[in-house]
């Protein structure tokens, strides 16, 4: 069953469209990621899907209920962590809890409960009553989710929710999410960082300039760049651009990429042109410092659709 299902959905800022004819479907119990690099229209797309502002044109029906038509019954069924982070600084967590529960209609007993219940999910009942001033922004993060979990979602939407954050903080983001999943949120996941999206998602669409340029699971999405390796040649020496033709003749080579100070390749045959690569480097004194094959991940798919980087 779709818990989201999005139709056309376009968002046009100054004559451009920053959201481009967008449609896809999220199943009930899925984590659906969105993945993009910046400006590919992500906080857009999430703004108008939890009814923050309103498409240009097409639509969105989230549990049976239109983002045009129907925004207020919308907004009562979707938790949203906002990419920017919406808390009083002064005022400590736990109180902030309770600003935003009360907005979400919540009183009495049953909101104390809740948001006690949402400060023991994110781990951070403990620091309860500090204010949020002394938080760590990975502390911050949290209890931005703990905000969209107040109203009791079945679908959670989360717009780049490690920005800023520390390994530790982001791990201990990422399994919450996960265990929230099994216990049966649907979440819809925005991020840049490919190895998140790898980690948590089933199924994952790819934007870039507005446009969904390819949805899928991981696997058919890997699939879309062959059974191709990735080879990264890390070197001491800056790489000159035009070593890019030279690499090029090398039978078996299908792209490159070349960034200061490493190349990237994709390839059919990752390990057996590793040598002649090596051995052009060394004709160009190029010193290497370390090398990876990698199979095929999101982050070559995105390289193969776009021609360019994931990371900013
Ligand atoms: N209110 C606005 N007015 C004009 N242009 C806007 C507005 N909001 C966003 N844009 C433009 O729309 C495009 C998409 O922005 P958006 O914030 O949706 O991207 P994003 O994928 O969330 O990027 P990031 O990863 O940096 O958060 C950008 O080019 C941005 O400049
Ligand atoms: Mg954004």
């Amino acid at each position: 069953m779709n818990i989201v299902e999005v139709r056309g959905l376009t968002k046009i800022y100054d004559g451009r469209k920053v959201v481009d004819d967008v449609c896809f479907e999220i199943k009930k119990g899925e984590i659906f990621g969105l993945l993009g690099p910046n400006g590919a229209g992500k906080t857009t797309t999430v703004s108008m899907l939890s009814c923050l502002i309103y498409p240009t044109s097409g639509d969105a029906v989230i549990e049976g209920k239109s983002i045009v038509k129907e925004s207020m019954e919308v907004k009562k069924r979707i938790g949203v962590v906002p990419q920017e982070i919406a808390l009083y600084p002064t005022l400590s967590a736990k109180e902030n809890l309770i600003f935003w529960g009360e907005m979400y209609g919540l009183a009495g007993k049953k909101l104390n409960e809740k948001v006690d219940e949402v400060l023991q999910i994110v781990g951070l009942t403990e620091r309860s009553k500090d204010a949020i001033k002394k938080y760590s922004g990975g502390m911050k993060r949290r209890i931005n989710i703990a905000v969209g979990l107040l109203p009791s979602p079945e679908l959670l939407m989360l717009d780049e929710p490690t920005v800023g954050v520390d390994p530790q903080s982001r791990t201990n983001i990422l399994e919450t999410l996960k265990e929230l999943n099994k216990n049966g949120l649907t979440i819809l996941y925005t991020s840049h960082y490919m190895e998140e999206v790898e980690f948590l998602c089933n199924r994952v669409a790819i934007m870039d300039a507005g446009k969904i340029i390819a949805l899928g699971t991981k696997n058919e999405l890997r699939l879309l760049v062959g059974e191709r390796d990735s080879l990264k040649i890390a070197t001491i020496d800056t790489v000159p651009e035009d070593f890019k033709e030279i690499i090029k003749k090398v039978p078996g080579v299908s792209e490159i990429q070349i960034m200061d100070k490493s190349i990237e390749i994709l390839t059919l045959h990752g390990r057996e042109i590793l040598t002649k690569i090596l051995e052009l480097l060394a004709d160009k004194n190029i010193k290497v410092k370390s090398i990876e094959v990698k199979e095929p991940n999101l982050e070559s798919v995105f390289l193969h659709l776009t021609g360019k980087e994931l990371r900013d």
